[in-house]
């Protein structure tokens, strides 16, 4: 043990707390440890303490003060975001192409992909955001794993893990679904709904994912978990293996929330996707019998009903994408405007603050509120 007495304002995410001191005396605190999570620190902050006392032995800093760096500037990061985001769906096209025809993989693409990815995240997480908010109709499965990945690193660190911990996330969302790579498919491509016997032959993809994470080497229980849990629901009526409450980790109660809301919000042959605000509804009502209801309300409020990348229609009649977060406010992004729904045509470019402007936004759209050629305006 080696305690040592420091300043509220200098305690950071990382440090492993043991006791607090306010004006009057000193208290222990009543479950010791890591302080992993923003929230809890905020909280601390805002309180009558002055001193706070941590052990020096049990921290880990290093590797989270890294994780709160300052933010990049989103032209900037864009620019590094757009390169990556297309390495990636080459690299986790191939590893999906290799599984699926039964040759050998190399993971070190994607370690290396994975920590890029991460990079990026950590310095601007808009830039990914956007770009992976990008979807076509006959992608799926590679777009879905890198969203879900994306997802489950701005969860994370929203959550206060360290950068360690979000590798582990990001290389489990990359590889959740690869067993899907061994089901029929006819079926894992087919371009409408799934009857009650295919969805039956689509589960096997979780137990066929088994051997396939067997052959990874040095893969982390936590990407494992990822992997294994995300159609696992509290209740004991997911799947694979039926798990229940505690029996499903917290990177597993993650995965099923990241997972439920990008299928809901992904564009597909047989319909449209969905608004953050339509898919959290329908996710509301599984939370907490399916879903973790704690961490699905942190999931909503990182997210926002208008996170970046989302498509909104502005009060006055403009619409477009949400560009860029606003960390004190997110009724209040930065809005990429290019579109009139009332007259349905094309617009000069517009970048509208809403934290500077009179103009709110009315509502979430869906992709299907706009023609088909919008891709492009998410890349500059
Ligand atoms: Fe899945």
């Amino acid at each position: 043990m080696n305690l040592q007495e420091i300043s509220i304002s200098e305690l950071t995410l990382g440090m492993y707390l043991v006791a607090l001191t306010d004006q009057r005396k000193k208290m222990s605190v009543k479950n010791p440890g890591l302080l992993k999570n923003q929230v809890v620190l905020e909280k601390l902050r805002s309180k009558n303490i002055i001193q706070v006392t941590i052990d020096i032995d049990k921290s880990d800093i290093d590797d989270l003060v890294e994780t709160a760096q300052t933010k990049v500037p989103l032209s900037q990061e864009m620019i590094r975001a757009t390169s990556i985001f297309t390495e990636s769906k080459a690299v986790v096209n191939k590893l999906l192409t290799s599984l699926a025809q039964g040759s050998d993989i190399d993971i070190e693409p994607v370690n290396k992909i994975a920590d890029q990815l991460v990079e990026s995240l950590i310095s601007n997480c808009d830039a990914l955001q956007s770009l992976s908010a990008l979807r076509t109709k006959d992608a799926y499965l590679l777009e879905h794993s890198i969203n879900v990945a994306v997802l489950m690193v701005s969860f994370g660190r929203h959550l206060g893990f360290s950068k360690a911990m979000l590798k582990k996330l990001m290389i489990g969302g990359l590889i959740h679904d690869i067993g899907k790579t061994q089901v029929d498919i006819d079926i894992l491509n087919k371009p409408a709904r799934l009857t009650a016997s295919e969805f039956e032959h689509m589960k096997l993809h979780q137990v066929l994912s088994n051997p396939l994470l067997d052959t990874i080497p040095n893969l982390s229980p936590i990407s494992r978990d990822v992997s294994t849990m995300h159609h696992e629901k509290l209740s004991g009526s997911g799947y694979p293996l039926g798990l229940k409450g505690d029996q499903i980790s917290l990177v597993g109660r993650m995965s099923a929330i990241v997972d439920i809301y990008d299928a809901l919000t992904a564009v597909r042959v047989y319909k449209a996707g969905m608004s953050p605000a339509q898919a959290f509804k329908i996710m509301n009502t599984m939370a907490p019998e399916e879903l973790d209801g704690d961490l699905f309300r942190k999931f909503m409020v990182k997210m926002g009903f208008f996170p970046v990348g989302s498509l909104v229609l502005l009060s006055d009649g403009m619409a477009g994408l949400v560009w860029e977060s606003n960390s004190d406010d997110n009724k209040s992004p930065v809005v990429k405007t290019f579109y009139s729904l009332k007259y349905k045509s094309h617009r000069d470019v517009k970048y509208v603050d809403l934290a500077r402007s009179k103009l709110t936004i009315v509502k979430g759209l869906s992709a299907v509120d706009f023609p088909a050629d919008i891709g492009e305006y998410r890349l500059h």
